[in-house]
C-alpha cells in the first residue's frame, strides 16, 4: 500500500508506561524491528524517557515524540512541560487532546486548541487525537463530533502549518479495549476529516494532510486498517510497547 500523496506515519503512544530503563531496552529491540521501514516512525514516551529516547535513536529512522504538552511559555505552572523545553531535548513530535487527557484531566476542545498552536509556534509537529464515545457513536453523531473537534483544534492553525499536523481519529470505545473499528468505520471517519480540513484549507491541504486511525491495532488488523485509501497510518497504544509487534505494523504501512 502506498498513498503516493501523503507520508503514512506509524507513532506508538506509550503512555504511563516504562521506566527510562525499560525505555531504553524496548527502544534496543525496536530499532532492529523497524529498520526496513518505508512509512515514518514515532514513538512517543513519557517525559522522564524523552533523553533516552532521543539519544538512543540518533542515527536511526525513529523519531521521538512526547504525550502532551502546556500552552504556556513558561512561568508558574507547576508540574508542566512547556514546547520550548521539548524542542531543547531534541523531541519533534507530540501529541495533543488524547482521550485519556479529554476524559482524566479535564482537556477541553478549547486547551487542544491552544496547546497545539504553542506546539506548532515552538516548532514541533503535532498529532492531534480526536474520536467519539460510545454513547456518541450510538447517538449517531460521530462525524459531527469528529468534525466540531477537528475544526476547534485548528482554530488559528495557518495552512503552511498544517504540514505539521496528523489528525489521529481514535474512537474512545477502541481503545485499550481489544475492540477495533472495522476498516469501514475508520476509513468513513477520515474522510470526513479530510473533508472538514478541505472546507478549512482547501483540497490542496486536505489531500496532503495524514490522518491515522488508533484504537486496538495491533499486528493482525493493521493490514486491513491501512489498506484503507484515507487511513494513512496509526497511532498505536499497546502494541507499540512490544517491539514485535509495532514493527510488523510498520510493515504493513510499508507496503
Ligand atoms: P490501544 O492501541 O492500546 O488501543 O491505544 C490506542 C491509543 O490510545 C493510542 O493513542
Amino acid at each position: 500500500m502506498k498513498k503516493s500523496a501523503r507520508k503514512a506515519i506509524i507513532a506508538g503512544n506509550w503512555k504511563m508506561n516504562k521506566t527510562a530503563t525499560e525505555a531504553a531496552q524496548l527502544i534496543d529491540e525496536l530499532i532492529p524491528a523497524v529498520a526496513g521501514a518505508d512509512c515514518e516512525v514515532v514513538i512517543c514516551t513519557p517525559f522522564t524517557s524523552l533523553v533516552t529516547a532521543v539519544e538512543k535513536t540518533k542515527g536511526t529512522n525513529i523519531h521521538v515524540g512526547a504525550e502532551n504538552v502546556h500552552f504556556e511559555k513558561s512561568g508558574a505552572f507547576t508540574g508542566e512541560i512547556s514546547a520550548d523545553m521539548l524542542v531543547d531535548l531534541g523531541v519533534e513530535y507530540v501529541i495533543t487532546g488524547h482521550s485519556e487527557r479529554r476524559q482524566y484531566f479535564a482537556e477541553t476542545d478549547e486547551t487542544v486548541n491552544k496547546r497545539t498552536k504553542a506546539a506548532l509556534e515552538a516548532g514541533l509537529k503535532v498529532i492531534v487525537c480526536v474520536g467519539e464515545s460510545l454513547a456518541q457513536r450510538e447517538q449517531g453523531v460521530t462525524e459531527e463530533l469528529v468534525r466540531m473537534q477537528t475544526k476547534i483544534a485548528l482554530q488559528g492553525v495557518t495552512a503552511e502549518e498544517m504540514s505539521r499536523v496528523i489528525i489521529a481519529y481514535e474512537p474512545v470505545w477502541a481503545i485499550g479495549t481489544g475492540r477495533t473499528a472495522t476498516a469501514d468505520q475508520a476509513q468513513e471517519v477520515c474522510v470526513a476529516i479530510r473533508k472538514v480540513i478541505g472546507e478549512l484549507y482547501g483540497e490542496v491541504v486536505a489531500e496532503a494532510t495524514t490522518v491515522q486511525y488508533g484504537g486496538s491495532m495491533n499486528a493482525k488488523n493493521a493490514d486491513e486498517l491501512l489498506g484503507k485509501l484515507d487511513v494513512d497510518g496509526g497511532l498505536i497504544g499497546g502494541a507499540s510497547l512490544k517491539a514485535p509487534d509495532f514493527g510488523a505494523i510498520v510493515a504493513a504501512a510499508s507496503k
